[in-house]
């Protein structure tokens, strides 16, 4: 049944062959020419796989100068009309657009109706017949799209428009209302409670609950008026009801419960940090699943394994003690930098060197990647930075605030981006999803660009006002529960500050 996309490989070329010659007797390329195509660094090719890992469809694309040139798509005969050739041909389009072509040509046979149609609704135009090019006399129509749009449009939903979604969030200090249509992004508005935690140097659950209560109303007008919709427009209302602050979380779903009474819209208790992962359609085409993301914030540093977004979602590992974020913000404490920490420290280890202190790396010794290959630590760290600033103190030396920020930062940054890349390649995923607050941080971006670079992995880090908490992705998550066709969620769900990552819809 299920059906992925991943990067062809040379050991793939021996199936690819066997589906040439299967696909096309006539004028199958020979070897060499497959060979030579799947190891092209101006190329892309792709395999699509079934459940077994059985070679199923490929496709790949040249980019020579600006122009980009669909070089071949095909699918096995039991596999076609399943979305494979899109999904493949929507991954590649994005991959001309990253090598700057500006525009894309494919040929087709003309005598391909089905495949004319994807095209075209993908933005293709015709533009040229090649007479008699393919075996038995069959005309070639060259078609081009340009340029090449930055959002791709979603699959085709059967008979129905792009669902009208609002979503809520209020997991954590920010109140966000988003709205969206489909994969469109139409309103992000968020209130955040974070100036009134920032004496106690980290979000206190109270005031964070009382803080949405009073925003909330505010912000949704907000979010109306931005988007130009009223209320009663809406198909689906969205809320996270986990994992999250207990009384936090309860504002929002008790808000949404209301909404949806009030107005008799379906409603959606959606996942959190499904949420940051499902967020990523509103700035980009598609993401191929499976996919591995790492979400890093002030509340979580969880890697997932995401192999379907509606339905199929593992956790592989998390922290077993502080969240990332929160070891920025009670370091920066010890620096006597403000909170936020995070952003602070960014600032501060910009003049720093990182090679200055060496900080432990929590959980990737040996012994520890038995147990805890995926998971992480980083209160040793923490106390590592306070030994090491306490000592200098106690000797009445100066701490050397930049060159201890830049060694911290380093060290979160080297855990973080080594875990999430070596899950990927561990499990042959060649895709990483950052998200979560702390993945502004410009050591912990410039890392995981290079190091995912050096793995042949792509890398997807969405805008930063989607990657911090906000209510548009609560939304988009919502919008494809619809899509899915998923039955609402009633109103018997409570708040559920524990939600595992494996439970998409509340
Ligand atoms: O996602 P977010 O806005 O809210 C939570 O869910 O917590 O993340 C906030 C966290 C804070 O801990 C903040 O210190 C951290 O993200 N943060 C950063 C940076 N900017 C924000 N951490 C490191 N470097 C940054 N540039
Ligand atoms: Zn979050």
């Amino acid at each position: 049944m299920g059906w992925t996309i991943r990067d062809a490989a040379a050991e793939d070329l021996g199936a690819i062959l066997a589906l040439e010659r299967e696909l096309f007797p006539e004028d199958a390329w020979p070897e060499e020419v497959v060979r030579a195509e799947l190891a092209h660094p101006a190329g892309r090719y792709l395999a699509a796989v079934d459940a077994g890992g059985r070679v199923v469809g490929y496709a790949g694309l040249r980019v020579a100068g600006d122009q980009g040139d669909i070089q071949t798509i095909a699918v096995a005969a039991g596999f076609r009309r399943r979305g494979i050739a899109r999904g493949m041909l929507v991954e590649l389009l994005g991959e001309a657009r990253r090598r700057r072509a500006a525009d894309v040509l494919l040929e087709v046979r003309a005598d391909n109706a089905g495949a004319i149609a994807l095209y075209e609704s993908l933005g293709f135009a015709r533009i040229a017949v090649r007479p008699r090019y393919y075996p038995g006399g069959v005309d070639a129509v060259v078609m081009r799209l340009a340029p090449i749009p930055r959002r791709l449009p979603a699959p085709a939903v059967a008979g129905r428009r792009a669902p009208l979604v609002l979503g809520i969030e209020t997991s954590c200090d920010e109140t966000g209302i988003g709205i969206v249509r489909g994969d469109r992004l139409l309103a992000n508005a968020i209130a955040s409670s974070m100036a009134a935690h920032a004496r106690y140097g980290g979000v206190v659950p109270e005031v964070a609950a009382r803080a949405h209560l009073e925003a909330l109303g505010p912000t949704l007008d907000r979010a109306l008026a931005e988007a130009g919709v009223a209320l009663d427009e809406l198909d689906a209302i969205a809320v996270t009801n986990g994992p999250g602050l207990a009384g936090a979380l309860m504002v929002g779903v008790a808000a949404a419960k209301a909404l949806a009474v009030a107005l008799g819209k379906p409603l959606y208790a959606v996942n959190h940090l499904v949420g940051h992962v499902g967020v990523d359609v509103l700035a980009d085409e598609p993401l191929p699943m499976p996919t591995v993301a790492l979400l890093v914030s002030g509340g979580h540093t969880s890697l997932l394994l995401v192999r379907d977004l509606v339905e199929d979602v593992e956790l592989l590992g998390e922290t077993l003690d502080d969240a990332a974020g929160e070891a920025f913000d009670k370091v920066a404490r010890l620096l006597g930098l403000p909170y936020p920490g995070g952003p602070q420290i960014d600032l501060a280890a910009a003049a720093g060197d990182p090679s200055a202190i060496r900080f432990p790396r929590g959980l990737t010794r040996p012994k520890d990647l038995e147990r805890h290959r995926h998971d992480f630590s980083f209160s040793g760290l923490k106390t590592a930075v306070a030994r090491h600033v306490e000592a200098l103190e106690d000797a009445g030396e100066p701490v050397p605030v930049a060159d201890v920020a830049a060694s911290f930062r380093e060290a979160v940054a080297d855990v973080l981006v080594s875990k999430a890349v070596a899950a990927c390649t561990g499990l042959g995923i060649p895709r990483l999803l950052l998200g979560g607050g702390v993945s502004a941080n410009a050591r912990i971006r410039a890392l995981a660009e290079e190091r995912c670079a050096a793995a042949g992995i792509a890398l997807r880090v969405p805008p930063l006002p989607l990657c911090t908490d906000n209510g548009a992705m609560i939304a988009a998550l919502g919008a494809q529960l619809v899509v899915a066709g998923r039955a609402p969620s009633g109103l018997a769900f409570g708040a559920d500050s524990t939600l595992p990552a494996t439970v998409v819809q509340g």
